[in-house]
């Protein structure tokens, strides 16, 4: 029968069982009994299988002596107990079959070694080979499903929000257009170029944003609900925090105010990294070691930690008195960033922050204007090491204030008729937040770039495959 390596290793096979494990080569080593060792990878745990490979294999020497990292090869023998260090079981081949060779193993860009991560994020489509992403990979996993068993076991439902989109749910201008093309008959300019003005069937489309306007449609019949799908921004910034394209979940929910979103956000936040720790402890242990020391500790530390609530009008005011110098001014009226977020997170508090209560018009036109007529109730989830992980609002259920805040922010109304509707019929309180899944995978693995925190990432001057 054919196992997994970690089921192997798990010691789901009975010692002394025949098995035949599939993956790819990390290391092989010879030794002078005339045996050959090799690490076997398939990506089911962190972990490579030791396969012990002895001299009497009918093609020792042909082949087995010649396999090298990457070779993709099937392995049938014996369960066995491993006196190696670090893992309980290995292989006693009784056949190899080499199933892929790597063709010229000089040149073969994934080597038994660490490479830059600049380097793999040249050869993205090679790295998901190396134990790094791998990882990473796992652990992006396992944050997937945990989120949406988090939401299943709360009683929300995941609504699917359109990718292509009319309005600009931020109303921040950062969007990208779509243009129909008929590549067989490119639409030319006067010049002779290629004419990307045709838009989407005779309309003007876009990449969406955000799903939030879409899924509040869903909130307000369905009372708890949630999108979880990819996002894009046009904005050109070589940042290590943003990607043009990403996946946000955003949860919504009715009869709900700034209150119930921050604890919902902080609900939803330590049950993702307790699945983390309880099912991804052998990657982590890795990105401990190799990528940054808290990776283990950090996460502990946040599952116990209640979070801190301030007012935004409070955090200026500390900002102001701590006595640190900072690159950009902290003034009522200016937005946080995300060196004075990191010091209220890291420094003042030690704890994730919640900051609520921002200025009107800093915030986006959708959020809900507070009686005092200067803020609106919205929230930033702020956590040490990073920033600001998620932002939320309760939303603007009154239909005279919307209107007043859509033209004091220049916006169409006649893009955003249907959301009025709304407001219209039915309205109710009702708020939510959106998480960047790639920054919660950043914190998560200890990552310093946000490119590698996405299989393909998409941002300015990257390849495209
Ligand atoms: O703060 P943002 O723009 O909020 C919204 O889109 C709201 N509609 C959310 C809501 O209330 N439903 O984005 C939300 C989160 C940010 O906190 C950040 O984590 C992430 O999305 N984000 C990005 N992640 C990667 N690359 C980018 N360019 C990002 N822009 C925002
Ligand atoms: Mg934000």
């Amino acid at each position: 029968a054919v196992a997994s390596i970690q089921q192997v290793l798990d010691g789901k096979v009975a010692v002394g069982e025949t098995v035949t494990v599939q993956g790819w080569v990390r290391t092989r080593r010879d030794s002078k009994a005339g045996l050959s060792f090799i690490n076997l990878s398939d990506g089911s745990g962190f972990a490579p299988i030791q396969i012990v490979a002895p001299a009497l294999l009918a093609n020792y020497e042909s082949e087995v002596k010649r396999l090298s990292a990457g070779c993709a090869v099937r392995a049938t023998g014996a369960v066995a107990a491993s006196e190696g260090q670090g893992q309980a079981y290995e292989l006693q081949a009784e056949t190899i079959e080499v199933v892929g060779w790597v063709e010229d193993p000089e040149t073969y860009p994934i080597q038994p070694k660490a490479h830059s991560l600049e380097f793999l994020r040249e050869v993205a489509h090679l790295r998901p080979r190396t134990n790094l992403f791998g990882a990473v990979s796992r652990i992006r996993h396992c944050m997937a499903q945990a989120i949406h068993r988090f939401f299943h076991e709360q009683g929300f439902y995941w609504i699917n929000t359109p990718i292509i989109s009319t309005s600009d749910a931020e109303g921040a201008g950062q969007m990208f257009r779509i243009s129909t093309l008929d590549m067989m008959n490119l639409p030319r300019t006067a010049k002779g170029e290629v004419d990307f003005s045709k838009d989407f069937f005779g309309k003007e489309a876009f990449l969406t944003v955000s799903g939030q306007l879409n899924v509040e449609a869903y909130c307000l019949a369905l009372s708890k609900v949630y999108t979880f799908g990819p996002t894009f921004r046009a904005e050109n910034s070589h940042t290590t925090r943003h990607l043009a394209e990403f996946w946000m979940i955003e949860p919504e929910i009715a009869f709900a105010d700034l209150n119930d979103d921050a604890a919902l956000a902080e609900a939803f936040l330590k049950y993702i990294f307790k699945a983390v720790l309880d099912e991804r402890m052998d990657d982590l242990t890795f990105l401990a070691e190799r990528v940054e020391k808290t990776a283990i500790s950090k996460l502990e530390a946040f599952i116990n930690a209640p979070f801190e609530r301030i007012e935004y009008g409070d955090a200026i005011t500390l900002l102001q008195k701590s006595g640190q110098k900072f690159d950009y001014p902290v003034e009522w009226g200016l937005d946080l960033q995300t060196e004075h977020e990191r010091w209220l997170t890291e420094q003042h508090v030690g704890r994730p922050v919640v900051v609520a209560n921002y200025p009107e018009h800093i915030k986006a036109f959708y959020m809900r204007l507070n009686d005092d007529g200067r803020t609106v109730a919205a929230m930033d989830v702020l956590a040490p090491g990073i920033g600001e992980i998620i932002g939320g609002s309760q939303r603007e259920e009154r239909l005279d204030v919307l209107d007043a805040r859509m033209r004091q922010f220049g916006l169409d109304p006649a893009h955003y008729q249907w959301y009025r509707d709304f407001r219209r019929y039915g309205s109710v309180p009702h708020a939510g937040f959106g998480l960047g899944f790639e920054r919660l995978v950043v914190y998560v693995c200890g990552l310093q770039n946000i490119r590698d925190a996405i299989p393909y990432p998409r941002a300015p001057g990257l390849a495209t495959f």
